[in-house]
């Protein structure tokens, strides 16, 4: 059985906790890394419609990400941007974004992000003895005040544990705004997505297509959903992010799915929670796991 859909092409935002506001479709850039790749990109991205990067230091993409939004001839301050700063630069996060605005071409931020928390002694390649990462938030604070050179700061890859850490620091004042995370219908997450509206800190959900070789492209109930619908299944997960109130970051380099991926509809209650239930039958899975990260 098929039923009516209508895709659209989603430019709604959401209100972050300081005010500031965000569009729910972001762009990512990840692994964009071919030559002229993510200028290309981040350029058609921003001409198609998209108001929203997700960039980092650790993509080592910057520079052309920076080339796309300039040429893109869509005005700076229509556009959203965040970029990260990276595990062996928490001591330095100055410089780090001194660094990353040069390569970006930008005089602002729109969201700075701590990466990991994990702050990495560059010399050894281990953790800091003495530092951790509300010592960094506590930098990105006191940068975010004094320089006017990022509008908002936030977490990412942050369990709730860690979260509780941070937010009980009595010398954080300045909540974070997002903290983004894997997430996807193989990886809902409910207890940190309950923490995190408890908290009004909004999900970025990363990787929601499941990344390069998803599993999600072949699951069997994603197929019937997208089918039922006559959308693709990327349609149907960036859908599901966006019902369930997170922000999404949908990576492509490819023209027509950099198009395809901006546009959203809205899901049947039933299907809605098929998909918030489809680790049940088919498990969790966490394609971003590395090594040396403990998510507990
Ligand atoms: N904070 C963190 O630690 C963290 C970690 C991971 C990711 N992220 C952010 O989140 C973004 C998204 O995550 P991601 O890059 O891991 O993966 P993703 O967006 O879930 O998936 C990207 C993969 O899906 C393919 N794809 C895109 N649209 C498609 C479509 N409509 N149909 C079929 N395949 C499609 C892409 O191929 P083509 O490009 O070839 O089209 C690429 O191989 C990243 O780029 C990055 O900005 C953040």
């Amino acid at each position: 059985m098929t039923v009516t859909s209508t895709l659209r092409k989603n430019t709604k935002k959401l209100t972050l906790n300081n005010g500031q506001k965000i569009p729910v479709v972001g762009f990512g850039t990840w692994k964009a890394t071919g030559e002229g790749e993510a200028y290309k990109a981040v350029k058609t991205a921003l001409q198609k419609g998209y108001r929203h990067i997700d960039a980092a230091e650790h993509y080592h993409n910057e520079e052309e990400v920076g080339k796309g939004i300039k040429d893109s001839g869509v005005p700076r301050e229509e556009i959203f941007v965040t970029t990260k700063l990276w595990n062996v630069d928490h001591k330095k996060v100055r410089e780090a974004l001194d660094l990353s605005l040069k390569r970006l071409g930008l005089d602002y931020i729109d969201l700075y992000l701590i990466h990991w928390p994990v702050a990495t002694d560059p010399a050894t390649n281990e953790p800091y003895k003495d530092w951790d990462y509300v010592d960094t938030y506590k930098e990105l604070q006191r940068v975010m005040k004094t320089t006017g050179q990022i509008r908002s700061i936030g977490v990412s890859n942050m369990s709730i544990k860690q979260l509780e850490k941070l937010l009980s620091d009595e010398e954080v004042t300045v909540k974070p705004v997002v903290n983004q995370i894997e997430a996807h219908p193989l990886l809902t997450q409910p207890e940190l997505y309950d923490y995190m509206a408890s908290k009004d800190i909004k999900i970025e959900a990363y990787s929601p297509l499941g990344s390069v070789n998803s599993p999600l492209f072949k699951n069997e109930t994603i197929v019937d959903i997208a089918n039922k619908y006559g959308v693709e299944p990327a349609n149907v997960l960036i859908s599901w992010a966006v019902q369930r109130g997170t922000i999404v970051l949908p990576k492509s380099t490819t023209e027509h799915r950099i198009i395809s991926n901006l546009n959203t509809f809205r899901l049947h209650r039933d299907d809605f929670d098929t998909l918030n239930n489809l680790s049940s039958k088919y498990g969790v899975k966490r394609t971003n796991d590395p090594a040396w990260y403990n998510f507990e």
